[in-house]
């Protein structure tokens, strides 16, 4: 990646902060970096996970302890703990196309911070634990006056940031290819998993989420994450989502297999058909909200078209039946964080924009622009606690049951891509890595 590309990304992320610290009259932006995290009554610590407004400002995803200081028209500070530590493997010197843009005061404890951080005028504190900077001499914690207009802002990605997710395709891709390999070989799937890892070069750790591999049945929940090591007698259907980090920044993607020629792979052909068509057509200006009605329409209409329901697709919406099969948002924004922040917000001030009432698990209100990375996962399943609440309701009428139960055996389909809006035909940032790779 060109240092260009980073040093155009930190400029607009600090041009942003210092609107944003004018705008709510704070002349100092402290992040933190984070702490690691104890488990309770114990000694050991979950894997850290970094503050992302932290994460945003410079590629550094392991490293407590840090604090990132912003003033209006001065150099950021860098405030790098490297702790005296002989029980485990101390950060290196701080090196990359980075650290030129900073100014770097290396600490060995995190108590030093304190001194060396100036505090001028009204300073906010960026970061979780807050207690443990109480006497500092922070005017605010986290104030919503000069967070929700970065969170906003944050929707719209740089292309450092673009690159990075792009990446992050490319080695989800490689693994994706490796994990559909050991499906097709029998493999249990924690043998999947392992196969997924081995491809992708990456610690379970490393994962921007829990590995969802799910085997025939399995891939009816939509958050399946129990990873089986017994191989089943006969694996029908592979649901795989799964994805990798790249400085940071996730990719997310879901893709189906059949092992057979059946009704079901012909089901996995025809929803990525209408996935692709879907996407193509999305424009800067249209509401997202929109999108996951269109694909709900869509959904109906496959669902007709494969004999599942007896009426069409839209009054499948209108009747509420979509929804027993596709219970989920149609995406969401994409980043840092797999779900990325201010999904649900209506302007840079934050206001709630809670999701249709007939949609609550939409994570993505916003009027769609150019520059937002976000996912498309439209997807069909066959989950029994949904299908029973439709069952005790007069719309059962337009169900054919016994084709759901010919379909149950394999769970689900979803197809989910990362795809980059721009003023033409968007930019689908994992069908170019499965391209690539
Ligand atoms: N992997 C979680 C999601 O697709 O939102
Ligand atoms: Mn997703
Ligand atoms: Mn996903």
């Amino acid at each position: 990646m060109s240092p260009s590309l980073y040093a155009d990304h930190l400029r607009t992320v600090l041009a942003r902060y210092e609107a944003a610290l004018a705008a709510s009259g704070f002349d100092q932006a402290v992040v933190h970096s984070g702490i690691p995290k104890v488990a309770f009554q114990d000694d050991y610590h979950y894997a850290f996970k970094p503050n992302p407004n932290f994460l945003q400002l410079l590629p550094l995803d392991r490293h407590p302890g840090c604090f990132v200081s912003i003033s209006i028209g001065k150099k950021p500070q860098l405030i790098f703990l490297q702790p005296f530590d002989y029980w485990h493997v101390v950060p290196e010197d701080p090196s990359g196309d980075w650290v030129a843009h900073f100014d770097i005061t290396v600490i060995r404890t995190p108590a030093e911070a304190k001194s060396v951080l100036k505090l001028t005028g009204k300073a906010a504190f960026i970061g979780e634990d807050s207690a443990h900077f109480d006497d500092w001499g922070f005017a605010a914690f986290n104030p919503q006056t000069l967070l929700a207009p970065l969170h906003w802002q944050r929707g719209l990605k740089t292309a450092w940031e673009v690159e990075n997710i792009a990446a992050a395709n490319r080695i989800g891709a490689r693994a994706h290819n490796a994990a559909r390999d050991a499906f097709l070989a029998g493999e249990s799937e924690l043998g999947i998993h392992y196969a997924y890892l081995r491809a992708s070069g990456l610690k379970e750790s490393e994962l921007p989420y829990g590995n969802i591999v799910a085997l025939n049945e399995h891939g009816a929940v939509l958050h399946y994450t129990e990873l089986q090591s017994k191989k089943p007698a006969q694996s029908r259907s592979f649901l795989i989502d799964a994805g990798a980090n790249v400085n940071g920044y996730a990719s997310d993607i879901t893709r189906t297999y059949a092992r057979d020629k059946n009704e079901f792979a012909e089901l996995i052909a025809a929803l990525d058909v209408h996935q692709l068509k879907l996407i193509d057509a999305v424009r800067p200006g249209q509401s997202y909200v929109d999108l996951h009605i269109a694909f709900n329409r869509a959904i109906g209409g496959l669902l007709k078209q494969f004999g599942v329901i007896t009426i069409d697709g839209d009054s499948a919406v209108e009747q509420g039946i979509t929804s027993t099969f596709f219970p989920h948002g149609i995406g969401h924004l994409l980043g840092i964080q797999v779900h990325d922040i201010a999904g649900r917000v209506a302007d840079p001030q934050g206001t709630p924009n809670p999701p249709p009432a007939a949609h609550p698990y939409l994570r993505l209100t916003r009027k769609i622009e150019k520059d937002m990375v976000f996912t498309v996962e439209p997807g069909i399943y066959f989950i029994d606690m949904l299908l029973n609440e439709l069952k005790a309701k007069p719309q059962a009428a337009h169900v054919n049951w016994a084709k759901v139960e010919a379909f149950k055996p394999f769970g689900g389909v979803r197809i989910e891509d990362n795809v980059l809006i721009t003023d033409g035909t968007p930019r689908n940032l994992t069908r170019e890595a499965f391209a690539a790779v």
